[in-house]
């Protein structure tokens, strides 16, 4: 086997490295094992070597390139994903999601793709970003890294936002990614048990998008360690069969919504009619499933019913 590639000087604290060299090392990492689009993603968020240019180095490996830190620094972090199966967002502190960079750390949930879905389900219903139309006060239930309170607040500058969450940690990580984007000012973090803390607002939330804890606990036991070991419990498990927390969100909607106001939610791939049907139980009208890019039906939206005039 090659001999171990390592980085061969710096630039202004960047690390060069030539074409071929990076290649081989690319090799060598991937057959310890991880998936090649880790080790490219790794690649691209921790060196600042993106996909296009990996690509380009396979036409001219005789380029050099300019590493954002020494070889040495990445290859431990991918040992560590192998061995350890730690999440790359951890180990590299941050995850693109929708236009944003959000930063992350154990003990706060890696935001998913697919809930990025909940924010265009809510621009849909709402109206476009920047609408002055906006709701004027929304929550995020179950707000983890703060990822759909800072979509929500970047739509509707107007609005007053509330981000709720158990855990302390994680309104920690919100408010640290909130003030990344300068948004703070426009989301208030509660701490406490879903509706709860929102009580003054009772009666008047023109929106609510919550993305609750919804894995049966024996799925969550047979999940993937990089998931099962390292993501917090508290976010994933939604009870014995997955809809505790999804009960305790629709069960409390009629009275905490205002008149006419929008419940939107998240839930597991095969939770669609009892998600429907606990909408319909908490007096919620107009109960509507949606898809997610797979076609499976992955969200659920439904409202207060209107006053009468
Ligand atoms: C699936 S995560 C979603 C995080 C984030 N909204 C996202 O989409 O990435 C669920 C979140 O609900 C929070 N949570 C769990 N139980 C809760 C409760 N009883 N009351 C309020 N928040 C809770 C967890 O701490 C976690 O941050």
């Amino acid at each position: 086997m090659a001999a171990p590639a390592h980085s061969t000087g710096t630039d202004a604290g960047r690390h060069a490295i030539g074409g071929e060299d990076l290649l081989r090392w690319r090799r060598q990492q991937l057959s310890r094992g991880g998936q090649p689009s880790g080790l490219d993603w790794l690649l691209d968020l921790e060196a600042g070597v993106d996909w296009q240019q990996l690509q380009q180095l396979r036409l001219h490996p005789e380029a050099t390139l300019l590493l954002n830190v020494p070889l040495e620094q990445l290859e431990s972090l991918w040992r560590r994903h192998c061995h350890g199966q730690e999440p790359l967002q951890y180990l590299v502190g941050q995850c693109p999601w929708r236009d944003l960079t959000l930063q992350v750390a154990p003990g706060v949930l890696i935001p998913r793709q697919e809930t990025e879905l909940l924010v265009d389900l809510a621009l849909a219903i709402w109206g476009t970003a920047g609408s002055s139309d906006g709701p004027h006060r929304w929550a995020d239930l179950g707000t983890g890294s703060g990822c759909l309170a800072l979509a929500l607040a970047q739509a509707w500058p107007g609005g007053q936002g509330m981000a709720v969450d158990r855990s302390a940690e994680a309104l920690c990580q919100a408010g640290a990614n909130l003030r990344a984007q300068g948004l703070e000012g426009r989301v208030q973090l509660l701490e406490g048990e879903w509706w709860k803390p929102l009580q003054p607002h009772w009666g008047a939330l023109d929106l609510v998008v919550s993305n609750p804890p919804y894995i049966p606990r024996l799925v969550w036991q047979q999940l993937d360690p990089v998931v099962r070991d390292h993501e917090p419990e508290l976010a994933l498990v939604g009870g014995e069969d997955g809809l505790e927390a999804l009960r305790a969100i629709t069960a409390g909607a009629a009275e905490a919504l205002a008149p006419g106001g929008w419940l939107l939610l998240e839930h597991h791939h095969d939770q669609s009619t009892a998600v429907l049907e606990l909408l319909r139980a908490g007096g919620l009208v107009e109960v509507t499933p949606h898809p997610d890019l797979e076609g499976q039906w992955r969200f659920a939206s439904a409202r207060r019913a209107p006053e009468r005039p």
